[in-house]
């Protein structure tokens, strides 16, 4: 018997597994790709022939994989239902709110714990003190889990019982960072364009500016807590009167419109129904009005 099994050896569940090495535990592993676990059998692991064996192996087993679907999959070979009676799973592939949901109902249906997670940082950064995963379920599971949870990241953060927090709060970080690497492409572009250098643009962006956008990011979502939409340094037909000049010059400049065809044309919406002399936070009402 090891005291945790890995399923899924990709990037991330290879370094899952060889920081659970490197902590001093006894690593049971399985992979669709048998060859990928040859470095890790290597550090000291074992192979499992088949996901049932796999999970029989620890009384705690992780899911690393592509996706939950890929995880379905997997749990639905032979034997895996008997073997999961008792099991804690930890799973750590991506998916949706909705499908941790299920996954939690699913797992304890066939008599096994559950926990859910989400991993907030890239592989190379795995087993290090400042890496960061969310996890969520029941508590005692939680605290059952700890101590191995932590060979994994320095930062486990525990969210509480609802299955779904960790999914949630991923994709909401996932949504800022996504907004703003798709605004510094189009940023880049027009540096491009108009004769400017990236990298000075780069140096411009972490010396100042990313401290005034990190602040008005706080701004707006403290505002939306207090349902405070009034008092503001920069309202919104200031802000739509911005996306439409991004627009412009977007056209001007004979560059891809895209991003700001999407700004200008989402802000417009705040001031078709009358938000215009609010702050930018108001906009949420336009996205709770419209599904
Ligand atoms: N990499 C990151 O930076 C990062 C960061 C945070 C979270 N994550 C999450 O971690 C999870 C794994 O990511 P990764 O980077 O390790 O991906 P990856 O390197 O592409 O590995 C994918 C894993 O899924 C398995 N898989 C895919 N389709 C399968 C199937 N039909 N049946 C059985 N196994 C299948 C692969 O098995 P084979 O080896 O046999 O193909 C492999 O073990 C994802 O949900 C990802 O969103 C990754």
């Amino acid at each position: 018997m090891s005291d945790i099994t890995v399923i899924g050896l990709g990037n991330m569940g290879t370094a899952l597994a060889q920081a659970l090495l490197d902590d001093g535990w006894e690593v049971t592993v399985w992979n669709r790709t048998k060859s990928k676990a040859e470095p890790l059998i290597e550090a000291g692991a074992s192979l499992a022939n088949n996901p049932a064996t796999a999970i029989q192996a620890s009384p705690v087993f992780i899911v690393c994989v592509m996706n939950y679907d890929v995880t379905q999959k997997i749990l639905s070979q032979p034997n895996v239902q008997e073997a999961l009676n008792g099991k804690v799973m930890i799973q750590l592939s991506s998916g949706t709110p909705v499908e941790a949901r299920e996954s939690e109902v699913w797992i304890k249906g066939h008599q096994a714990a559950y926990l859910d997670g989400e991993i907030m940082v890239y592989p190379d950064q795995i087993g290090k003190q400042d890496a960061d995963i969310l996890v969520a379920g029941d508590q005692d599971i939680y605290q059952q889990c700890e101590d191995l949870l932590y060979a994994l990241a320095g930062n486990i953060v525990y969210l509480g019982e609802n299955i779904s927090a960790p999914l949630a709060y991923g994709w909401a970080m996932g949504s800022v960072l996504w907004g703003s690497l798709l605004g510094a492409l189009h940023g880049a572009r027009i540096c491009e364009v108009e004769g400017l250098a990236v990298d000075q643009f780069a140096e411009r962006l972490i010396k100042s500016d990313m401290e005034t956008i990190s602040g008005a990011i706080q701004d707006v979502l403290k505002r939306i807590n207090e349902e405070r939409f009034g008092e503001s340094q920069g309202s919104l037909n200031v802000a739509a009167d911005g996306a439409e000049r991004l627009l412009k010059h977007a056209h001007e400049a004979g560059i891809n419109a895209d991003f700001p065809k999407y700004a200008a044309t989402t802000l417009r919406q705040a001031i078709e129904v009358g938000l215009g002399d609010e702050d930018m936070a108001a906009f949420i009402k336009v996205l709770r009005d419209r599904a």
